[in-house]
């Protein structure tokens, strides 16, 4: 056995899947009477009691609108708005939490920088990139800008296996390409794009990089120091915190010189008719009164993270994913969709004569939900040429038995569909 493969089954062995799983309520459920194995945390994930607890103390305790009062809960939502995004800060590894914007989710978070950053920066001629396996989400902002502006989107593409190939990247790297991003890990296919080497390439050559975090966060540490990104997106819903909230992290030097998002109240210095002035960041792209409460539950989502360490959650995930990729090969008839050899938690399947509709519907019969469509990746599916792929997606609380429930599932669908 090698030092790494020591290391990684030490990081495993360490983790309590079952004292985790104690802490999401949701998780000992029962769907149409059969224990509940959740199997879409790609989608989005469960929550655990403390980030339920730390939204509804803030609605219980001590609800304020935030920045604006002098009142002692203003006060006290204030600081625990703020200490969320410190909290966020460090988890990430960005500079300061200045450099930490409050957002609706990932997606609004990459419609920020392509409405604020992306206009500044490209223009007629110029040419955005991305790669063969975005979502929707890294796509349609992008189209909207090139449309806008007179530009041109850039694909990147893929292998067979759902990786990224490099040659035909770094070609298309060129002094026209203002913009680059990409997905740190594909919900589609659960491919890890090498994020840091890929930001360096096009940082290399003067271009700024975008990635979209979503995916990413939930299962691995994220260090942005080491990463070096310019912006970086994540969800809150994805990390076990609450839906609605998200943070864009960008180097405080852009945050400084872009144009607003949208206006409104907390966003501005000064205001009179003729004219208005912006607040620092990261006021300056939080118009309006923010999730209070989803911030503070992210905080809290968070802590938890951070409490579990990010390098056993994503050692048992990897030891999770291995055993699920045996188990899901050796069923006749299942293909695999995505096989990266740096691959997190998603399992991507078709089985032949089956719709990926009814191996949804029929699973979850058994208790067991998977996602079953095209994924908001409908780039991803064309290149693949099916409509649609089944998809069980693996979080920090599934466990083996979970996959040996899916493989049992897929059984009844044999008997189903012969
Ligand atoms: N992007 C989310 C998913 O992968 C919604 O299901």
């Amino acid at each position: 056995m090698t030092t790494a493969a020591t290391s990684v089954d030490s990081e495993s062995s360490a983790f309590d899947v079952e004292s985790v799983r104690r802490q999401f309520p949701a998780l000992s459920r029962e769907v149409y009477g059969k224990p509940l194995v959740y199997l879409d945390s790609a989608a989005s994930a469960q929550k655990p009691e403390v980030v339920i607890e730390a939204e509804l103390s803030c609605y219980r305790e001590y609800y304020a609108n935030v920045h604006r009062g002098v009142h002692r809960f203003a006060q006290l939502s204030t600081d625990a708005y703020e200490a969320a995004r410190q909290k966020v800060s460090t988890f990430i590894g960005a500079g300061c939490p200045r450099e930490v914007v409050f957002v609706r989710g990932t997606t609004e978070g990459i419609n920020l920088v392509a409405s604020t950053f992306g206009r500044q920066r490209v223009g007629a001629g110029d040419e955005v990139l991305i790669t063969a396996m975005e979502h929707h989400s890294n796509i349609v902002p992008w189209q909207l800008l090139c449309e806008q502006q007179g530009a041109k989107l850039v694909v990147a593409p893929m292998s067979q296996s759902g990786e990224l190939i490099w040659d035909e990247f770094e070609k298309r790297l060129t002094k026209k390409t203002k913009l680059l991003s990409f997905v740190h890990v594909s919900n589609a296919l659960g491919t890890i794009n090498p994020a840091a080497e890929m930001t360096a390439a096009a940082q290399e050559q003067g271009i700024p990089v975008v990635i979209d975090g979503a995916q990413a966060a939930p299962h691995m540490p994220i260090d942005i120091a080491s990463i070096g990104c310019d912006f970086y997106t994540l969800s809150g819903h994805k990390m076990f915190g609450p839906s609605g909230i998200g943070a864009l992290y960008g180097k405080l030097e852009h945050l400084n010189t872009m144009p607003p998002y949208q206006g409104g109240g907390e966003m501005i210095r000064t205001v009179t008719f003729e004219k208005s002035e912006w607040a620092e960041p990261p006021a300056k792209f939080e118009a309006g009164t923010p999730n209070i409460a989803g911030a503070i539950g992210m905080g809290a989502a968070v802590d938890f993270l951070k409490s579990l360490d990010m390098a056993q959650v994503a050692a048992y995930e990897a030891e999770l994913l291995e055993y699920g990729t045996q188990t899901l090969e050796a069923i006749p008839g299942l293909t695999l969709i995505g096989t990266a050899q740096n691959k997190a938690g998603v399992l991507s399947f078709l089985i032949d004569g089956v719709h990926a509709h009814d191996i949804g519907t029929i699973l979850d019969r058994e208790g067991i939900a998977v996602r079953a469509g095209h994924h908001c990746a409908q780039p991803v599916m064309d290149f693949y040429g099916v409509a649609a792929t089944a998809r069980a997606s693996l979080a920090l609380y599934n466990t083996k038995d979970d996959i040996d429930r899916l493989a049992a599932g897929i059984g009844k669908i044999r008997e189903v569909f012969g």
